[in-house]
């Protein structure tokens, strides 16, 4: 699967190929271990969102979402206002 990181603020993507081993960490922790700054208040507890990002439009809470439960094959856009 195809994650593409855009930064609306910058405008800048970024693309990353996923593998096997990346898949047991949450989106959250993904982007986060590349580098890209994700806010978080509750610490991947569920309960700020503030690390809501859109994927494919749609918004979702970054830390409850397991690479793992992403179709394999599929590509996927994230957006971020703030990158
Ligand atoms: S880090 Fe708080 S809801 Fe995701």
């Amino acid at each position: 699967m195809k994650l593409t990181l855009l930064g609306r603020a910058s405008q800048s993507s970024t693309s990353y190929e996923i593998q096997g081993d990346d898949l047991s960490v949450n989106l959250m922790s993904f982007l986060r271990s590349k580098g890209h700054p994700i806010a978080s208040a509750c610490y991947g507890e569920g309960v700020c969102k503030k690390c809501c990002i859109l994927v494919n439009k749609e918004e979702i809470i970054s830390c409850q979402i397991h690479l793992n439960s992403l179709t394999m094959g599929a590509n996927y856009l994230i957006e971020i206002e703030y990158l």
